[in-house]
């Protein structure tokens, strides 16, 4: 049973800055006792933005879709899905797909039911199939507007930020790196030609950091030797995601995030770019700009993976 642990008024005194402000943002965790939904959870509370929290696990008994009716309550402008299994060294994250569609799938559902108009961020592996399961789930239910759905793929350029500054000694904060394709071994792709500021490393280094920003995942799942997977990293990185959702929502222009999002950018239909985030959700996809031939080939081995990740998370809703 879903049911929800808590539900907190976050900080008080939300400032506006303007009359047509939005100012009261209600935010919803999925999967909020859970290793990443724990200190995401804290980080959302801790945020002037955010006027009112409320979070959600399973406890022990059945009926996932008839509890989250009291999702409808809360009516949420943002709903952030950590919920689902992580992996354990040797896995990939398509091995995660068995447990985790489903999960995917019925809280899509409730959100269809309880907040057809929320900005849904998704954290749930395999994001390459888990977000057009979200899709297809919202679109059987007549409510999907894909600029509102999100693939979160922001702990991809957390980490190339990071790894990018400590190699070229540069303080990370400072660092802009695009991220694009999808969230998954070669489907991601580090654009370090577009690096701001720009980085001047040898081809065997800008080979190896990509090497190292795709396996990121795995570094953290071997060094935690089968206690999980990022959790830190990622609510940080999930909630730098969800604060400039807010931001986008209350107004703020040029709000810029890479996502994994519905696109027809590329010959894949989902694929992650920087995005101008706006009230609606996606304002303007900003695509992926000029690819050097390094770049170029990436794309190539990318996109049949991502295709064939995609097929399998929409059969998953559609032929099921
Ligand atoms: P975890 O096992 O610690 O927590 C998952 C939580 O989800 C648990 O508390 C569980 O009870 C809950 N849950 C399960 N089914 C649910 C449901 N139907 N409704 C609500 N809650 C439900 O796992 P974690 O380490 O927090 O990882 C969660 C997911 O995030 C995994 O699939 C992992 O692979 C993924 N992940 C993605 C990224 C990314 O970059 N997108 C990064 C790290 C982890
Ligand atoms: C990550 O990139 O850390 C997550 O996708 C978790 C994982 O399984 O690697």
């Amino acid at each position: 049973m879903l049911s929800r642990v808590l539900k907190v008024a976050a900080q008080q005194g939300v400032k506006s800055f303007s009359t047509s402000q939005q100012n009261n943002v209600k935010v919803v965790v999925c999967g909020a006792s859970g290793g990443i939904g724990q200190p995401l959870s804290l980080l959302l509370k801790n945020s002037p933005l955010v006027s009112e929290l409320s979070l959600y696990d399973i406890v022990h008994t059945p009926g996932v879709a008839a509890d989250l009716s009291h999702i409808d309550t809360a009516n949420a402008d943002i709903v952030i899905i950590p919920a689902g299994v992580p992996r354990k060294p040797g896995m990939t994250r398509d091995d995660l797909f068995n447990t985790n569609a489903s999960i995917v799938r019925d809280l899509a559902a409730g959100c269809a039911k309880a907040c057809p108009k929320a900005l849904i961020g998704i954290i749930s592996n395999p994001v390459n199939s888990t977000v057009p399961i979200a899709c297809e789930t919202l679109a059987k239910a007549g409510v999907l507007d894909p600029k509102r759905v999100f693939g979160v793929s922001t702990l991809d350029v957390v980490r190339a930020n990071a790894f990018i500054g400590e190699a070229a000694g540069v303080d990370p904060q400072q660092v802009n790196l695009p991220v694009i394709g999808g969230h998954s071994g070669v489907t991601i792709m580090p654009l370090l030609s577009q690096c701001k500021p720009a980085v001047n490393f040898s081809q065997d280094k800008i080979k190896a950091l990509t090497e190292r920003i795709q396996e990121a995942g795995t570094e953290v799942v071997k060094a935690k030797a089968g206690a999980g997977s990022a959790t830190l990293s990622m609510a940080y990185a999930g909630a730098r995601f969800a604060i400039s959702l807010i931001r986008a929502m209350r107004g703020e222009s040029n709000i810029i995030e890479c996502a994994y999002v519905r696109s027809d950018v590329t010959e894949a239909k989902y694929f992650a770019t920087p995005l101008i985030l706006g009230k609606n959700g996606i304002e303007k996809n900003l695509g992926y700009g000029t690819l050097n031939a390094f770049e170029q080939e990436l794309l190539a081995n990318a996109l049949p993976e991502l295709k064939k990740n995609i097929q399998k998370g929409e059969d998953f809703v559609n032929k099921n």
